[in-house]
């Protein structure tokens, strides 16, 4: 375990050297955080930004890219990251933490700015807080359960991407007089499914937060179809799961890096309502389609207050902090507010808005 140091205590004004990474899961908006901190970080502050390749990995293997403003051209609207990702932290690597720690000090880096999701944050303000690093942290995801902030970027992108999907599919589905189950992203959370699904009309939406039962979806289905309505579309977070009991259980599956693979609930659920229904049955799963792409104008906008928001921070010496929004005000709260947690969804949104329109 290397010697914990303190954050480097110099005058904040002055020009730094200044280090960026992105890790966890891309999204839409990362390119443009970037070149909101090297426009202010180079023209304001007169730093150098260096970018380190694909997240921790860079950091420990020493792969940079030097980021000016000259090479941001055309970024803005570029969806995926520019610098990598991965997935993965020191903490896992034998000699990480000692590694990170020399390249601070190889580098003379006086700062790093880690843009990423709760297990980059986490991992961001462990090292602040066991090694002193002078780090300052932007959240973002698709899925939206940081906690500490109102949203994070990426989130408006992979809802409207949802939301047009599931537009085309109603007319397919009233066509064939099937239901469709659309499986969207959110591993802990359902934030997207709540959105896309009351935005899409969504026959039932199923999310992680509230365990469902097979029974009472197929009750709401066959209601529906007595009505006269040929079309349903059951919208399912791919971390939603049947309530105790319901139905049979399944065995996890993890990926390359230990997490539990999540995508599939809705490959489960198709037989079982049709087996109930008597209705047929079709599973879009919109996997990686939420995540790629152009970011809306909203997360261009957002991504752009966190970069200039990170630099500042920076600046001001708010380590150990991340950028964070709050009644559309760009703010620093403690990583540690983050670290380690997920954000449920709204379960009034759930409960009083989405679920007046089931059935
Ligand atoms: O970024 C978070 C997330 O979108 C989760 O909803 C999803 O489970 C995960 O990414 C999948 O990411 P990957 O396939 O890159 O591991």
């Amino acid at each position: 375990m290397p010697v914990p140091r303190r954050a480097r205590s110099r005058l904040l004004s002055v020009i730094m050297r200044v280090g960026l990474l992105t890790g966890g899961g891309d999204c839409p908006g990362l390119n443009a955080v970037i070149r909101a901190v090297v426009r202010k970080g180079e023209m304001e502050y007169g730093d150098e930004v260096i970018g380190f390749l694909d997240a921790w990995d860079g950091v420990m293997d020493r792969r940079t890219m030097s980021l000016d403003v000259h090479s941001m051209r055309g970024m803005l609207p570029k969806g995926g990251t520019l610098l990598g990702t991965r997935r993965g932290s020191p903490y896992e690597r034998d000699g990480g933490l000692e590694t990170v720690v020399k390249t601070f000090d190889d580098m003379g880096l006086d700062a790093l700015i880690v843009v990423g999701g709760n297990g980059s944050l986490t991992v961001a303000h462990n090292l602040h807080h066991d090694l002193g690093l002078p780090i300052v942290g932007v959240p973002k995801t698709i899925d939206n359960d940081v906690v500490g902030t109102d949203i994070t970027f990426g989130f408006n992108t992979a809802v409207q991407t949802a939301t047009d999907a599931i537009d085309r599919l109603h007319t397919t589905a009233e066509s064939h007089d099937r239901v469709m189950l659309v499986e969207v992203m959110g591993r802990d959370s359902g934030w997207i499914a709540t959105h896309a699904g009351i935005a899409g009309g969504a026959t039932v939406i199923l999310i992680p937060e509230q365990p469902f039962d097979i029974d009472e979806v197929c009750t709401i289905l066959r209601a529906r179809h007595q009505r006269g309505r040929y079309a349903s579309i059951v919208v399912v977070a791919e971390g939603a799961e049947p309530a105790a009991g319901t139905m049979p259980s399944q065995e996890k599956v993890y990926d390359l890096v230990g997490r539990v693979r999540r995508r599939g609930v809705a490959d489960r659920l198709a037989p079982e309502i049709e087996q109930r229904t008597g209705f047929e049955t079709r599973v879009v799963l919109l996997g990686h389609i939420q995540r790629g792409g152009t970011p809306s104008a909203y997360d261009r906008v957002l991504a752009t207050r966190f970069g200039l928001g990170a630099i500042d921070a920076v600046h001001a010496g708010a380590w150990g902090h991340m950028t964070a929004m709050r009644a559309d005000e760009v703010v620093l709260v403690p990583m540690s507010e983050a670290a380690g947690k997920t954000r449920p969804v709204d379960l009034a949104l759930y409960q009083n808005v989405a679920s007046v329109f089931f059935g």
